[in-house]
């Protein structure tokens, strides 16, 4: 589907809602089916990804009915039944490194598989930690269909090179079902919502620093309301900021300080920005955001601060070529392996725009700040986050943009759209 983009309003105000978080939405159904009990979870996601891990649990003979829309009522047995078909997973990396994760240890064979991009993403930084287990794993040279035989896993102390939730998750889901404490180490603390809500649900986990151990536990099932997801929030926290005279709010956002790195590095860039009323849901910290249109500078983005923004960067690089000066992203390599390759996929497309900005090996630098000029057609490389990226540049356009692909936003954000039209003014 191709979207035209032209600045057709004179600036965006007022106060909107973001859909739910995508993390939190995989993470409580496959939590709640391995609970023995009802759990119910308002607000379930919406989009693509979140649904590929409902149709997988459903396929594994989880019980689940949706009341009011949005929701998801969970009647679980703990125990999974084997499928009678192949799990596929679309485009959704969480749904297969995490399910893998619950099914290594199972007492039946499956088989992950997924779309065309999923099945060229690495999945060897799963099957290494899980083989470590004792688990059973056979790919096409690291890469899915995953034929998964269930084995009887034991516990490891795995050190992982990468900071990623997904691996983290992974190892964290088999260990919560092998014999043994099982620990996990990553450089620095990626996105922790796992750990939060097994915490929460009862299971033996602790956490030190960058390392987390579990052993063999019992869940209690939930009762929830997924908070808005801070990485939708993201193209409407950069389109305020680059779009003049712009105020708005950003109800009930998901403010986990290991998603926040968008808002630190913004600040740093001198933003305007306020979080308002703060609370807890279920040990996940939550609040409102304020942001206007702001003078921005250049700033640095390294290594530690990417694991709390990974997905935020293509929409980071829009927000830097308004900001005065250079911005550099380093320590970012594995952005190559989402998707898409974002890095590659974000600079030649905002290059075509005028942008003055240049690929590393490990990230980009972009110097600001630029008039965008428009009258292009952009590619969205089958990627969400891309597509998403280059509507929020087309905003300030000098010119109407075309973007190609761009159903794929449904991937996480179906309401992506309508959300930005009722802030249009
Ligand atoms: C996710 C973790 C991140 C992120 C992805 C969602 C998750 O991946 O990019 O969109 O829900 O665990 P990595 O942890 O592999 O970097």
């Amino acid at each position: 589907m191709q979207k035209a983009v032209k600045k057709d309003y004179k600036t965006l105000k007022g106060e909107i809602t973001i859909p739910s978080d995508k993390s939190m939405s995989h993470r409580a159904v496959i939590l709640s089916s391995l609970a023995d009990g009802k759990s119910i979870i308002k607000n379930f996601s919406k989009a693509k990804d979140p649904e590929s891990t409902l149709n997988v649990c459903r396929l594994l003979g989880l019980d689940t009915e949706f009341k009011n829309n949005s929701t998801l009522i969970i009647n679980s047995t703990a125990k999974f039944t084997a499928p009678n078909q192949e799990l596929y997973c679309g485009n959704s990396g969480t749904t297969m490194r995490l399910m893998a994760g619950v099914l290594a240890g199972q007492k039946f064979n499956t088989v992950l598989t997924g779309d065309e991009s999923l099945t060229k993403r690495p999945m060897k930084r799963i099957i290494e930690p899980l083989e470590l287990m004792g688990a059973q794993i056979s790919s096409s040279s690291g890469k899915s269909p995953l034929k998964i035989t269930g084995k009887k896993l034991h516990a490891t102390d795995y050190t992982c090179e990468l900071s990623s939730a997904q691996v983290k998750s992974c190892v964290l889901l088999a260990g919560l079902n092998a014999e043994g404490k099982t620990s996990f180490t990553e450089p620095f603390t990626s996105r922790n919502h796992t750990e939060i809500l097994l915490k929460y649900m009862g299971a033996n986990i602790d956490i030190k620093g960058n390392t987390t151990t579990i052993e063999q536990s019992t869940l209690n099932p939930i009762e929830t309301e997924i908070f808005a997801d801070i990485s939708s929030a993201a193209y409407f926290i950069a389109a305020a900021l680059i779009v003049p005279d712009s105020k708005i709010i950003l109800k009930n956002i998901g403010l986990n300080p290991t998603r926040t790195g968008i808002i630190k590095v913004i600040k740093q860039m001198g933003a305007n920005i306020e979080i308002l009323a703060q609370k807890e849901v279920c040990s996940e910290l939550v609040g409102d955001i304020k942001i206007e249109y702001s003078q921005l500078k250049g700033t640095k983005i390294g290594k530690e601060l990417i694991p709390t923004l990974i997905d935020e960067i293509p929409v980071i690089a829009v927000i830097a070529t308004q900001a005065e000066g250079k911005t550099e992203i380093t320590g970012a390599g594995d952005l190559r392996n989402k998707e898409s390759d974002r890095i590659k996929a974000i600079v030649t497309e905002l290059k075509k725009l005028g942008a003055d900005i240049e690929e590393t090996r490990d990230g980009m630098i972009i110097n600001g700040k630029t008039r965008l000029k428009g009258d292009c057609e952009l590619e969205t490389y089958n990627d969400h986050r891309i597509a998403m990226s280059l509507y929020t540049a087309g905003l300030i356009c000098q010119k109407e943009i075309t973007v190609n692909g761009f159903e794929w936003v449904d991937i996480s954000f179906p309401e992506f759209e309508e959300l930005f039209e009722k802030i249009k003014q």
